[in-house]
């Protein structure tokens, strides 16, 4: 797409909607499931008169996605700064971007020691380092994208939608899950009525073997003290979706779960500290970094390699030296590789959630049932069966929805709210704003208390 506003058609065509609607049998369900999905928020589209400016606070991964929107729809977002302290990033971004030099910050403190140059900062900072630019920011008059999880503490999330809300500003938190177009069109069947009341919730979240290995073995996430717990840094998608889901309070939550599997005494024998190292199963280990990253080239996108010629040289390099090179029994994780969390919400509504990391495939697998039939689907396909009427309605986003820009599409969708709802100065645009986030990361916090506790812990009020 080039250089253009998103409008109402674009948007619909985007979330999966054709004006024309989705050919099924029109059947009730049919009519349920086949309805052109509307702009769930009733947004405008207002075309942008200029681009709103941003700084970018980390270049890594989530940086540069949010960023390349910038690329895409110039006239709605252009890129002003950065902090980054790896220089290979901060000079690649700062070209891409044509940042100027006195724009160009090493790390993200120095962003807020000059006057306010920007209308907004993107904050895709490690997890530990999301409070300090944050409160920051608002301090300064900034509107904020913020990567989730918010922060590391419960008191640190209430002390950031303090200052935001004193300050006036609008925080978009990264939940860009129910912006994907299969999460909108199961969130619209769900809250249609045409099954009857909701009862029950089960979702899984199967995060699928190598995955676990990168971010949450070897990776950023591995670590408690350093990130988060799995329920914050990954799981939090999964709380936030039941949230929505259910559109209902959760009273009670309890969680079970540890580290079982990736621990040095399930090393077999033979391994080593590194992959490169002489491993003894090397050649037949599931998480061998020399097949994973070396002779299959896959998840490099953490690692600094160089864009031309041959990578493999560097690969082989960072595998001997960096973190994606450990053996994985041999870490410095410690966050869980399998977690269960029960809740129950008003109205007597229950669900329960699975983190698996031990699974050959990824992607959610959920069900809503309801009082009159059930909703199905794995992030790709949503199947709704009426078991009163025997009816049956299908819906698969590939068909219908342009999900490239990552999460299923739900990146740029944030991208494009938060730059409507800065633009017009309305935070109800936004469908993740940081009010809207509170909840499902105080039930995370909740569900480690509850774990480490092994009780039913109350939710409490998100005030
Ligand atoms: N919404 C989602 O689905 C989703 C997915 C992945 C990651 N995340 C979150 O996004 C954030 C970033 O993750 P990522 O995958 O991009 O990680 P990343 O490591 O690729 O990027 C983080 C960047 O921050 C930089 N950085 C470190 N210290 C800094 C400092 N003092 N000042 C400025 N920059 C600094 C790092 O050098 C790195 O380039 C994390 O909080 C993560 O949990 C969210």
């Amino acid at each position: 797409m080039t250089n253009r506003h998103w409008t109402r058609r674009d948007l619909l065509k985007a979330i999966g909607a054709s004006t024309a609607g989705i050919a099924l049998d029109r059947s009730a369900l049919g009519e349920v499931v086949g309805r052109p999905l509307g702009v769930p928020l009733g947004r405008t589209a207002v075309p942008a008169e200029k681009p709103i400016t941003a700084i970018v606070a980390g270049a890594g991964n989530r940086g540069n996605v949010y960023s390349s929107y910038a690329q895409k729809f110039p006239s709605e977002l252009t890129i002003v700064g950065v902090a980054e302290p790896i220089p290979f990033r901060r000079g690649r971004f700062s070209k891409k971007y044509a940042i100027p030099e006195q724009h160009q910050y090493r790390t993200w403190e120095q962003i807020f020691e000059v006057p306010k140059f920007a209308d907004a900062v993107i904050i895709t900072t490690p997890d530990a380092l999301h409070y300090g630019p944050a409160m920051a920011a608002l301090s300064m008059g900034y509107d904020l994208i913020l990567e989730k999880a918010i922060a590391q503490t419960w008191e640190q999330c209430t002390d950031i939608m303090r200052l935001a809300r004193q300050k006036e500003r609008i925080v978009a938190i990264c939940h860009v899950l129910r912006y994907a177009p299969f999460f909108r069109k199961m969130k619209e069947t769900a809250g249609s009525g045409a099954l009857g009341r909701m009862i029950s919730i089960q979702l899984i979240e199967p995060v699928e073997h190598i995955h676990m290995s990168h971010s949450f073995v070897r990776g950023n996430w591995r670590n408690t003290a350093e990130s988060n717990p799995m329920l914050l840094s990954k799981s939090c998608h999964d709380l936030d979706l039941l949230l929505w889901l259910t559109a209902r309070h959760c009273r009670r939550i309890a969680s079970f779960g540890s580290l079982t599997w990736f621990r040095k005494e399930n090393a077999p024998p033979g391994s080593t500290a590194r992959c490169s190292d002489g491993c003894a199963v090397e050649a037949h280990c599931p998480y061998s970094a020399l097949t994973i990253y070396y002779r299959k080239r896959g998840w490099l996108h953490h690692m600094d390699l160089p864009e031309e010629g041959d990578q493999g040289p560097a690969i082989l390099e960072n595998l001997q030296k960096g973190p994606y090179g450990r053996c994985v029994y041999r870490s410095d994780n410690d966050v869980v590789d399998h977690q269960v969390v029960m809740m129950d919400f008003e109205d007597d509504i229950t669900a329960s959630f699975s983190m698996e990391a031990h699974t050959s495939y990824g992607g959610r697998r959920i069900r809503i049932m309801f009082a009159n039939g059930d909703v199905t689907g794995d992030e790709n396909t949503l199947t709704v069966s009426n078991f009163t009427t025997g009816e049956t309605a299908r819906w698969n986003v590939l068909e219908h929805a342009d999900v490239s820009s990552g999460h299923g599409g739900g990146d740029f969708g944030l991208v494009s709210d938060f730059l409507q709802a800065v633009r017009e100065r309305k935070p109800e645009l936004l469908p993740t704003t940081i009010e809207n986030s509170m909840e499902s990361h105080l039930m995370g916090f909740r569900a480690e208390d509850a774990r480490a506790k092994g009780t039913v812990v109350d939710m409490g009020s998100v005030t």
